[in-house]
């Protein structure tokens, strides 16, 4: 049997479970990722006329489970719980659509199905993300093929699509559905992040993957860079992506990609300016939602901020009030971004043997930390060793780790890293082999990174 076909029998049982109730609870991750999985599991449970809350929470501790325990109605976590599935409470009927690394613990559970890509050869931090998780468990509980379209976003969102410049895996089945429903296109194009809703230029002086050297950062190069070769020549309004006809549209990649070559990029680098972009097509040109990753950061801005239910409503449909209000957020996320980039390249990264580390104290919040972690490592130098930080949070400390492709390919895995060395200093952790996260005490930061230290050098084998 396919690895699929196993994993949606799996994902029919799951349904079975929670068709027996008439009311249930979801509970979810805040980002981009998390909100996509809870809205496909919310728009699916209302077309089979199940009552249910969502809850979107930043990570699954003890107190979550405390809190489910005590609702005590049955449950369906949604891009989390796969890590603490030996900590489940026993007495309610549980479903966990998860894409982590799994917790391998003793399980010893009544009422728990749990559906995640990992136990059937599928590799949840490339083929399947959260919420494609929540579709494949969607269409068993009914004709959801129509939400394919978030499961992209969701994809998306957790940079599934980094590694090949594409989706692949279990990710491309569900965008081929999509597509062949009509409500997603894909296709090769310019990787620069804002092409919907961005005036040209800023593309260029935004742009952070790749770094573009003499243009991001610098808005008066990042126009006459475009004026040179005929963009917005003339002095009329700024134009987007969007509004360039075909011909403009290739002048730019080119002229981009000789401006590279010019400035010695890498090859790496210079084959990240074009990769496969998708579109919503059931959104309105010109708008975020258009477009699956400014979708996500749109969504990112929301969750990642305690504003979970504004991005939800989005997810649902919302075109009006919480648009508007997650528009809002948005400006202030890319500002907290930047924010943070400048504090890394002012305090500078600190490199030990195998690991490298920047600490934010309470310069950058602990929910966006890891994104500013996955940016830093991307425009450094050094790609070679594993990027932490760490910044401060109401639990503890809170650690972000990224990884690059390559380094996974040589061993490195940072949820099994960060779960072992934060459980060594009394915290909590996990993830995916190339991104992770932890919370660990007050005070055990140089412990903890000398572990880490040890470890990654064990897991990573030399190059070559
Ligand atoms: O919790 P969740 O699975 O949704 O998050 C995955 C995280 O891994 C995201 O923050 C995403 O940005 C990160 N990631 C990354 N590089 C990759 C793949 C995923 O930083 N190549
Ligand atoms: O928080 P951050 O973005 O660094 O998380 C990276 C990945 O690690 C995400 O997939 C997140 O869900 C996971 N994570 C985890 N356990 C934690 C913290 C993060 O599984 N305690
Ligand atoms: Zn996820």
């Amino acid at each position: 049997m396919s690895d699929y076909i196993s994993m949606k029998a799996r994902a029919d049982l799951c349904a079975a479970a929670i068709k027996k109730h008439d009311r249930v609870q979801v509970v979810s991750h805040i980002d981009a990722d998390g909100l996509t999985a809870a809205a496909i599991t919310s728009r699916a449970l209302d077309r089979c006329g199940i009552e249910h809350d969502v809850k979107c929470v930043k990570q699954l501790d003890r107190k979550v489970l405390g809190d489910v325990a005590d609702a005590n109605v049955p449950t369906i976590f949604t891009d989390l719980g796969s890590g603490m599935l030996s900590e489940m409470p026993l007495d309610i009927e549980i479903v966990v659509a998860d894409h982590h690394q799994i917790d391998h613990r003793q399980v010893d559970h009544q009422h728990l199905h749990h559906l995640n890509p990992h136990l059937f050869g599928i590799d949840g931090s490339t083929e399947l993300s959260g919420a494609g998780c929540a579709y494949i468990f969607a269409q068993s509980l009914g004709e959801n093929r129509d939400l394919a379209d978030l499961a992209v976003v969701g994809a998306v969102g957790d940079l599934q699509a980094r590694k090949f410049g594409k989706l692949v895996g279990c990710n491309r089945k569900i965008l081929r559905k999509g597509a062949d429903h009509g409500v997603i296109g894909y296709k090769r194009d310019l990787s620069l992040f804002g092409k919907q809703t961005r005036q040209m230029y800023k593309l260029l002086q935004y742009s952070s993957d790749p770094y573009l050297p003499g243009l991001t950062g610098n808005e008066g190069a990042s126009i006459a860079f475009l004026k040179k070769i005929g963009i917005n020549s003339s002095g009329e309004r700024w134009k987007r992506w969007i509004d360039l006809d075909e011909g403009e549209q290739q002048k730019v990649v080119s002229s981009l990609v000789q401006y590279c070559i010019s400035k010695r990029m890498s090859s790496y680098h210079i084959q990240r300016l074009v990769t496969e972009g998708y579109t919503l097509t059931r959104e309105r040109e010109g708008t975020e939602m258009r477009d699956a990753s400014e979708y996500s950061t749109l969504l990112n801005a929301t969750g990642r901020y305690g504003s979970a239910d504004i991005g939800l409503a989005v997810c649902l449909g919302d075109r009006d009030k919480e648009l508007a209000r997650a528009k809002k957020k948005l400006k202030e996320h890319q500002k907290n971004l930047a924010k943070g980039l400048n504090f890394v390249k002012e305090q500078g990264i600190t490199e030990l043997d195998h690991i490298q580390y920047f600490d934010a104290g309470s310069s950058i919040k602990d929910t966006i930390v890891g994104i500013v972690a996955g940016m830093s490592l991307t425009n450094h130098r050094k790609r070679d060793m594993p990027m932490l930080a760490f910044a401060d949070s109401d639990e503890g400390v809170k650690v972000s780790a990224r990884g690059m492709q390559d380094l996974v390919r040589r061993g490195l895995n940072l949820a099994d890293a960060l779960e072992a060395c934060a459980a060594k200093v009394g915290g909590m952790g996990g993830g995916h082999n190339i991104a992770a996260g932890a919370t660990i005490p007050d005070g055990t930061k140089d412990e903890f990174l000398e572990l880490m230290d040890v470890m990654v050098g064990e897991q990573v084998a030399p190059e070559g």
